[in-house]
């Protein structure tokens, strides 16, 4: 049978403010989940990302499918109940629902699933971001599948060669593209350089063999209104035909800027780092990365190994946080706060609304 993994997360609740997950909630889940464990699914793992609770699962039942979903659901309400007796900040965020349908896309959890035929050795990595939008990965993904000045293997091993597809979402609009790398390069650079909009939905190779997929749901377009980000899931396949572990995993050296950070609404450095430091804090950031590595094996996760916690990271931290002061000088100036079109799905449009009788026209 085909191995599915199946990556789901919600925010039902952090402390102090919107910062880190509380651990009787991590506890629940993962006795949930393994009580599921040989009936429902195979092998799970939970952990978190700031305030972001992340079910890691394992099962042979295929992507999209309701038990799988279903167990995560019970798993988010069970956990917001424990967050409410606490009183925890956000209690519930991400469940826009009470009634469960059959899926929990488009009830506010995130979700990243693959289903794949195993290799005789199959690594995974599975990236949890915190205070940021699903568009983050964008630029992560072109440069694991489609630089070669990332990703020797494009040009050194023959069976990378040929290149990859890149299934591209238009968030806004709700359609979707397909681009064949190295051919329209430039045409996927076109859209997914717009983040906010353009989101890659996953990578597979040119057979058809899937390599890597993400979240992509935006919280506050389904929600319409303002409940935080959509802190994105992303599950990438690594070795033998795919970009290696370590090529994987090297384009996170890159500081580069993405939306979200304090209330949803700011561009701040994008910081990859252990388990440990999954935790946001300063100005309720900056917006966070986490990479947990396992191999799967037979259906069974083999792990996790935490891939961030190396000193070979600790540059790209020192660079956030100087990228940090510098955004932070702006105060509520953009660049810092996000663009007007992408501060419509923040708590702005309410400032607006409270000053609309005070305009007056110009006078000639
Ligand atoms: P090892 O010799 O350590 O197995 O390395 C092989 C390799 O290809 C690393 O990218
Ligand atoms: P979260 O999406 O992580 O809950 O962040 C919300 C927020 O407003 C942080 O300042
Ligand atoms: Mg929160
Ligand atoms: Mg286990
Ligand atoms: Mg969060
Ligand atoms: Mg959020």
């Amino acid at each position: 049978a085909k191995t599915t993994v199946s990556v789901i997360k919600a925010d039902v609740g952090s402390f102090p403010g919107h910062s880190r997950t509380h651990p009787k909630l991590l506890e629940k889940a993962a006795q949930m989940l393994k009580e599921a464990e040989g009936t429902v699914i195979t092998d799970s793992f939970v952990t978190h990302c700031g305030d972001d609770l992340e079910l890691i699962m394992t099962h042979t039942k295929g992507e999209d499918n309701a038990e799988i979903h279903e167990l995560a659901w019970n798993v988010f309400m069970e956990c917001a109940k424990i967050a409410k007796e606490m009183k925890l900040y956000g209690a519930g965020q991400d469940l826009l629902g009470d009634a469960f349908s059959g899926n929990v896309k488009g009830m506010g959890p995130g979700v990243a699933e693959m289903e794949f035929e195993e290799r005789g050795s199959d690594p995974i990595l599975v990236f949890m971001a915190d205070k940021t939008e699903p568009g983050a990965w964008n630029f992560f993904l072109y440069k694991m599948f489609a630089d070669p000045f990332n990703t020797s293997g494009l040009v050194i091993d023959p069976s990378m060669h040929e290149g990859f597809v890149f299934e591209v979402h238009d968030v806004i609009a709700k359609r979707r593209i397909y681009f064949n790398t190295p051919e329209d390069t430039y045409s996927l650079l076109a859209y997914i350089g717009a983040p906010s909009r353009y989101v890659i939905k996953g990578v597979s190779k040119k057979s058809g063999e899937i390599a890597a997929s993400t979240s992509t749901q935006r919280l506050n377009m389904m929600a319409g209104r303002y409940v935080g980000k959509d802190d994105p899931v992303m599950v990438v396949r690594a070795q033998s035909g795919f970009p290696s572990v370590g090529e994987v995993i090297d384009p996170f050296r890159t500081p580069i800027l993405v939306a979200g950070w304090m209330r949803g609404s700011h561009h701040g450095p994008f910081m990859p780092v252990g388990v440990c430091d999954a935790n946001c804090t300063q100005f309720d950031g900056p917006p966070r990365v986490i990479c947990l590595g396992f191999q799967v094996s037979d259906c069974k996760l083999i792990g996790p190994a935490d891939m961030f916690d190396d000193p070979a990271f600790d540059r790209v931290r020192d660079k956030c946080c100087e990228i940090s002061d510098l955004m932070r000088n702006h105060g509520p100036f953009e660049p810092h706060r996000l663009s007007l079109d992408e501060m419509e799905y923040t708590t702005l449009p309410g400032v607006e609304k409270q000053l609309k009788d005070r305009w007056e026209p110009l006078p000639e």
